[in-house]
């Protein structure tokens, strides 16, 4: 039996480049990337999809029951969904759509149905039969992965978030990007504190820290837990 993968816990709100900089470690390292939030994302588009009640636990806990997840932890990320029916959805492109980003707190913030989706995380690392994963969202450093060998909080300032996600959104001004930025974190944070590093938990600051930089602290702080400093 292959032995239990390396867990590299990686924490961060949106725009610290956890995603894009958690992906690329990965790959250098040859680990696996969970993303989280996918799941999140995946749960909110399926309560939609089933005209489930967002705000009420039991519902989201009804779908969590007969759903089949998936999610690629190698090279391109696919996500699929089967609610049951037999009927297997790629859901890769729509859980990225603005309207699931903004409904997604609301299936996120039921404890029971985190706690579930907490055992899947684990049961989906366990299985990966890979040599490490990396694991990113908002509450791996304490919650999913507290014991995890490598735990970092990766971070920005709200500005420099706003700048790298108005690239990837059109017609969009700083401001608007800034205020739903900020407004997102207050409702995940809410939910959980993703802005202060637990005890043994590394930092890294990317705001003056360009992509491959960002990738190059990862992987340092990696490869200086397995010894290979
Ligand atoms: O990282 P992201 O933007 O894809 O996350 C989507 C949503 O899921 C976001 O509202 C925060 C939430 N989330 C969470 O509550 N816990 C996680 N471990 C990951 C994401």
């Amino acid at each position: 039996p292959n032995a239990a993968p390396l867990l590299v816990a990686i924490d961060g709100p949106a725009g610290s480049g956890k995603s894009s900089v958690s992906r690329a470690a990965a790959e250098r390292l040859g680990f696996g990337i969970l993303d989280t939030g996918a799941a999140y994302r995946s749960l909110a588009w399926a309560a939609v999809e089933t005209s489930a009640d967002l705000d009420d636990s039991a519902a989201v806990g009804a779908i969590l029951d007969v759903w089949t997840y998936a999610i690629t932890l190698r090279g391109q990320q696919r996500v699929t969904v089967e609610l049951g029916d037999g009927v297997v959805h790629d859901v890769t492109a729509a859980i990225r759509a603005h309207d699931v980003s903004g409904l997604v707190s609301r299936v996120s913030k039921h404890p029971e149905v985190r706690e579930r989706l907490n055992e899947m995380f684990r049961r989906i690392v366990a299985e990966s039969g890979l040599p490490g994963v990396v694991i990113e969202g908002r509450d791996i450093t304490t919650v999913v992965a507290p014991d995890a060998p490598v735990r970092v909080l990766m971070t920005a300032s709200p500005e420099v978030r706003a700048q790298r996600r108005a690239g990837e959104l059109d017609g969009l001004t700083h401001a608007q990007v800034l205020a739903d930025i900020e407004a997102r974190d207050a409702k995940d944070a809410q939910v959980v504190d993703f802005f202060t590093p637990a005890p043994g938990v590394t930092l890294v600051d990317t705001s003056n820290l360009n992509f491959a930089q960002s990738v190059e602290a990862v992987v340092e702080i990696v490869r200086a837990a397995q010894g290979v400093a």
